[in-house]
C-alpha cells in the first residue's frame, strides 16, 4: 500500500513517458463478458484493485463507497443467478436492448460487489438543511444524487483501471438499479439495508480473444471554446443510432462496426 506521507511527489510537467504508460492501461482496458474460470486470484490483486478506488476523487470528500470483494464461489453462482434469470425476464418481456450473457458473472475470478451510502446526499449542497424534504431542495437532491453516483464512478474506474494494469479484462456490470435486485443479493453478502448495491466489477483472463471496441475520434467528442455542433444529433438521428448501431458497437470489434 502507499504511505499517504509518501504519495504527494510532484511529477515532471509533461512526462510523455509517465502519460504513455498510463495510455497503454487506459486503451487496454478491455471489457470481456467470459473468464478463465480456474485462474485463481492473489489476495494482493484485490487489495492493490481496491487501493486504487480509495485514492478516488468524491463530492465533500465523502467517499461514499464500499467495496465487497466475493471470493465464495457459490455466492458468485447465486449472484449470477439472478442476473441471467433477469436477462430471460427482459427477453420475454421484449426489451429491445440487447442484452449480454450474464453466465460468465457466475465463474468470474475476480468479483467485487460495489455498494454505496445514499445518505451521504445530505452530505452534499442543499438548501435547507433543516427541511431536507422540502419542494425547494429537490433540484438540489437531484443534483445531489447525481454527485454522490458520479463519485462512486469515479473510484471504481480506478479500480478498472488498476485491474487493467495488472493484466486483466474487465466487466462493469449495473443492470442492478432495481429494488428486486437489491432484495435478492444484499441478504447473500450481509450489506445494510441503508447500503445499496450499486454495481459489480468482474475480471480475470479472458475465456476468449479480447477485441477493442468502436470509440469515437477525439474531434467527435471535443471542442475548443463553443460546443461544436456538427456532431450534435437530432432525435432522429440518435433513434437511428440506437437502432442500427448500437447492437454493433455493443459486440464487434473497432473493424467491423460499420
Ligand atoms: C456505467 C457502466 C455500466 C455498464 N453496465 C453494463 C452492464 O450492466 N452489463 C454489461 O454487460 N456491460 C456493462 N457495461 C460495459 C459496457 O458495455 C462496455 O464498457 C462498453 O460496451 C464499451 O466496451 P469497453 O469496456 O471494452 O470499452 C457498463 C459500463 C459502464 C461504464
Amino acid at each position: 500500500m502507499i504511505d499517504p506521507g509518501t504519495a504527494t511527489a510532484a511529477a515532471e510537467i509533461g512526462n510523455r513517458e509517465r502519460y504513455d504508460a498510463f495510455m497503454d492501461v487506459v486503451a487496454n482496458r478491455i471489457t470481456t463478458r467470459a473468464f478463465q474460470p480456474d485462474y485463481v486470484v492473489p489476495r494482493e490483486h484485490f487489495e492493490l484493485i481496491v487501493d486504487a478506488a480509495r485514492h478516488g476523487p468524491s463530492g465533500a470528500n465523502a467517499q461514499p463507497w464500499h467495496y465487497i470483494v466475493v471470493t465464495d464461489s457459490e455466492i458468485k453462482l447465486q449472484i449470477s443467478e439472478y442476473f441471467v434469470s433477469e436477462q430471460a425476464r427482459r427477453a420475454r418481456l421484449g426489451m429491445k436492448f440487447p442484452t449480454p450473457n450474464y453466465h460468465g458473472m457466475g465463474t468470474a475470478p475476480g468479483f467485487i460487489v460495489v455498494a454505496t451510502d445514499f445518505r451521504f446526499i445530505r452530505a452534499f449542497p442543499v438548501l435547507r438543511e433543516d427541511d431536507p424534504d422540502s419542494e425547494v431542495n429537490r433540484p438540489y437532491y437531484e443534483n445531489a444524487e447525481r454527485i454522490l453516483l458520479q463519485s462512486v464512478a469515479a473510484a471504481t474506474m480506478s479500480a478498472h483501471l488498476a485491474a487493467a494494469a495488472l493484466g486483466y479484462n474487465v466487466w462493469w456490470v449495473t443492470a442492478i438499479g432495481q429494488q428486486d435486485a437489491q432484495d435478492a443479493i444484499k441478504p447473500l453478502l450481509d450489506v445494510p439495508d441503508e447500503i445499496s448495491v450499486i454495481d459489480i466489477m468482474c475480471f480475470g483472463p479472458p475465456a476468449k480473444p479480447i477485441y477493442k471496441r468502436w470509440k469515437k475520434n477525439l474531434s467527435e467528442i471535443m471542442s475548443w471554446d463553443r460546443y461544436d455542433r456538427s456532431h450534435h444529433l437530432s432525435d432522429e438521428q440518435l433513434e437511428q443510432w440506437i437502432k442500427t448501431k448500437r447492437h454493433r458497437v455493443m459486440y464487434r470489434s473497432q473493424e467491423n462496426v460499420d
